[in-house]
């Protein structure tokens, strides 16, 4: 359990708080591309930490993050016009440029000084890997974008999948490295994967190991097969937001990333993808049934198809009847039913943790430090970018008595991340 001040650390984003201001200092992702697909599109709200905001790709191609509301009446600029390299508010013409600066005020006579005093707040853009991300912490020089795995193959060779989830984002993450639930939520799940769907059902209560690194955690879940062996499913969770999901053998590699909109809101990203070919069209179709970590969506919207309103249409009949565990269809629905479940934060002063949930005391351990020691001055950890292009998270099975870091160090990529564990 936690005590009520930790909750509210670690659940709490909103500009100013701890946890806000350690997230402002990360970049974080934010937009799909294709949301922004040619200059001078039309803008898009986004809303992160608790900011309203409006996204645009100006006349150069650039994307541009600024806040919603102009500073003349507040109008919204996502009803503006995104013309010749800046958004202009449609209330009365006022045009901001690059870094949120104000270009033109055609409602003021022409030998007007106010648009050197106006400035609207902008936060710098990144593209990378189907993402648009942005680093909100403007105190501070932006740290390097780390380079994910999935940002270096070609478009063709992934899947990104950005929707609204109605909880906090810790539940998301929480999720993301809880191995235990496999066994039953996702009971069925796994069914055409035989000896993976045999594994988690005889064995529900995995042996978890946790081990802090620089980057978040190293997460072990160990399951012992009757033949004598260990299966192993190895997860990196990346902070503040990001979870390398374990793959089998050659099969496209997961992630999932979930940022705040709110305290009661979150954007989910999935990603999909394989570093050496292009996703096939079956793979890309099954993904976006919603079989696998992306929901299945409803087309030009962040709503999945099986959602809160619908209570994820469960078949009770397929439940009482045990073909299906959950009686929801597909694994990113199983997840939104529980994670969303909880009607707002969670209260985990009540909570009773054991054994099975240790990757998840240790992640908000991380969270909560990290926020803290920030408030405190001091920098925050951060690996070499190029390092986090090395991680991958693999299920293995290993030979008991294995030490999971080292039986798994080739396809981890972790070689040089072992000595670091603390
Ligand atoms: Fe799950």
């Amino acid at each position: 359990m936690l005590k009520p001040e930790d909750n509210q650390l670690l659940t709490r984003t909103n500009s100013g708080t701890p946890m806000g201001e350690y997230f402002r200092n990360h970049w974080i992702p934010a937009l799909h591309v294709d949301e922004l697909p040619f200059p001078d599109c039309p803008p898009v709200r986004v809303k992160l930490l608790g900011e309203y905001l409006v996204a645009y790709r100006n006349t150069d191609g650039e994307v541009n993050l600024v806040e919603e509301f102009c500073p003349h009446r507040n109008a919204s600029f996502y009803y503006g016009r995104n013309e010749e390299n800046g958004i202009r508010c449609v209330f009365h013409g006022w045009k901001f440029g690059k870094d949120g600066k104000c270009v033109e005020i055609p409602s003021e006579p022409s030998e007007s000084k106010l648009k050197d005093k106006v400035c609207i707040k902008s936060y710098p853009c990144k593209e990378y890997g189907g993402i648009i991300w942005t680093y909100m912490g403007v105190e501070k020089e932006p740290p390097e974008l780390p380079e994910y795995e999935f940002g270096r193959v070609p478009d063709n060779h992934r899947l990104v999948t950005k929707w609204h989830q109605k909880c906090n984002y810790v539940q998301g993450i929480e999720a993301n490295m809880d191995s235990s639930h496999l066994s039953f939520l996702h009971s069925g799940g796994f069914d055409k994967i035989k000896d993976l769907s045999n594994t988690l059902k005889s064995n529900t209560a995995p042996k978890i190991e946790a081990h802090r690194m620089d980057y978040g955690l190293l997460i072990g879940a160990a399951r012992e097969l009757d033949d004598g062996n260990v299966y192993w499913r190895a997860t990196h969770y990346i902070a503040p937001c990001l979870t390398l999901i374990p793959r089998r053998d050659n099969q496209p590699a997961h992630a999932q990333a979930w940022v705040p909109i709110d305290d009661e809101n979150s954007i989910g990203f999935a990603i999909t993808w394989h570093e050496t070919r292009p996703l096939s069209n079956s793979e890309v179709t099954d993904l976006k049934l919603g079989n696998q970590i992306h929901p299945k969506m409803n087309p030009g919207s962040f709503t999945p198809v099986y959602n809160m309103e619908n209570d994820y249409m469960i078949n009770r009949t397929l439940q009482a009847s045990g073909v299906s565990y959950t009686g929801i269809p597909g694994v990113a629905a199983q997840d939104a039913s529980v994670i969303e479940s909880t009607r707002g934060i969670p209260d985990r002063t009540r909570e009773y943790l054991g054994t099975s949930d240790i990757a998840i005391i240790q992640m908000r351990r991380f969270l909560m430090d990290g926020a803290r020691n920030f408030e405190n001055g001091e920098d925050i950890q951060r690996p070499d970018s190029k390092k986090i292009a090395k991680l991958r998270s693999n299920a293995v099975t290993l030979q008991k008595g294995v030490d999971f870091k080292q039986g798994l160090n080739e396809s981890l990529g972790i070689n040089t991340l072992v000595e670091e564990l603390k």
